[in-house]
């Protein structure tokens, strides 16, 4: 019995089965793709019946399509929320949840490590709209206390963040917020509701890239919010406004991916974790962030809240830009590409990736070095991957 996983991360079974209908039309066992973009009404009687609330049923593929909404009911089982909603990609979750949150006058405090595009929404977007901001350090609750103001309306933050890993209290951030009067919102994306679900933990809403990890094969964009229900329809209400909806193909995708979630997390926690610890004892390599190792500044923090670290490892290189480069070359199993969560390991230098148009003084400053790789850790065989890395080092001749 021992062997067996805690309850905090038995998801292998929702992962499968959650939010599916006891039988899909045609005693289909896979989820069908209902391809429609409108419903019919068989007569004008069955029309009043539902507009007058009488009977639940799809409308209008931009208000509900069944496919989607299956995908909607497991991610909220996954994440311990009443509901959940989906769209065409990550950014129009966040774009669409914020959107919901704020209007004009309203304040937003935001985590200086937010996905870039996110901040890039918030301080230049939203700010023509007349709603301003606070950016505070990453993880810093007590930076996040002195920027609440009395119009403050939402707090966003990342769990873990790109590219460091820091994870913030989530229970203490709750807490604040709540006292305060504001919402909270987590992108969870690279924690995963098999290791992370700041619902449960007091988190107003969780949102997800489900281009990542919750499709996991690099195949399709899509994004989802989760939380209570009437914040969910809040943010429900905004899509049927922006028009950014899941394509039911693009939700099939989702929801295929999602049956192996469980597995392929607990492979790329335990990878990841079996990297991590090789790098950071390795000659060349200045140093390892990633939030299982006890070096990493946010370990206690994460160890209280999550059930497993993740699979994506940040590390400097000694050496310089171009010998990082080398070292990225040399890699035989990853590719080079933006993203992570998927079966296939991908490796980036950030300096030459997301902020290749800043100088190399301006990205020291944001503490973004040159000798940075962000390594996210596919299913790969661990072994496999290790040795990689090995004659990686080997190749590049990195100095010691
Ligand atoms: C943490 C995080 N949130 C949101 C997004 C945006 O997601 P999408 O690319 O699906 O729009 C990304 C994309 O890289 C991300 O890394």
């Amino acid at each position: 019995m021992s062997s067996l996983p805690s309850d905090k991360s038995r998801s292998l079974t929702p992962a499968v089965h959650s939010g599916e209908p006891a039988r899909f039309a045609h005693d289909a066992l896979t989820l069908p793709i209902i391809q429609t973009a409108t419903y019919t009404f068989e007569n004008t009687a069955e029309l009043v019946a539902y507009m007058e609330g009488h009977r639940e049923r799809e409308e209008y593929g931009r208000y509900g399509n069944p496919t989607v909404r299956v995908v909607e009911e497991r991610i909220a089982a996954l994440e311990g929320a009443e509901d959940a909603v989906v769209f065409s990609s990550g950014m129009a979750a966040i774009t669409s949840t914020v959107l919901a949150l704020v209007g004009q006058g309203a304040h937003v405090v935001l985590f200086n490590d937010c996905y870039r595009r996110t901040r890039q929404f918030v301080t230049t977007f939203l700010a023509r709209f007349g709603v301003r901001h606070t950016l505070v350090g990453s993880a810093d609750l007590a930076g996040l206390e002195k920027a609440i103001e009395k119009d403050t309306k939402l707090v966003i933050s990342e769990a873990p963040t790109n590219p460091y890993l820091s994870v913030v209290d989530l229970p203490r951030m709750a807490e604040i917020c709540k006292e305060h009067r504001v919402k909270s919102l987590i992108d969870a994306t690279f924690a995963t509701p098999i290791n992370l679900r700041p619902v449960e933990l007091g988190i107003d809403l969780v949102v997800h890239s489900a281009t990542k990890y919750l499709s996991g094969h690099n195949d399709v964009l899509a994004g989802a919010v989760a939380g209570k229900a009437g914040l969910v329809s809040l943010v429900r209400d905004v899509r049927h406004m922006m028009g950014a909806v899941c394509d039911p193909h693009a939700a099939y995708l989702v929801h295929r991916g999602m049956k192996t979630l469980a597995l392929r997390v607990s492979q790329q926690n335990a990878a990841s974790q079996a990297i991590a610890e090789v790098l950071e004892a390795h000659p060349k390599v200045k140093r390892v962030w990633y939030p299982g190792l006890p070096s990493h500044p946010n370990h206690a923090v994460a160890k209280a809240i999550m059930t497993g670290f993740g699979g994506v490892v940040t590390f400097e290189l000694k050496g310089d830009l171009a010998s990082t480069g080398r070292f990225i070359d040399a890699l035989r199993i990853p590719r080079i590409a933006p993203s992570l969560g998927g079966v296939e390991s991908l490796v980036e230098q950030p300096a030459l990736m997301s902020y290749f148009e800043l100088s190399s003084e301006a990205r020291e400053k944001i503490g973004i070095r040159d000798t940075l790789v962000r390594y996210a850790v596919g299913i790969e065989d661990t072994h496999d991957l290790i040795d990689d890395l090995q004659q990686a080092f080997a190749v590049a001749a990195i100095p010691d």
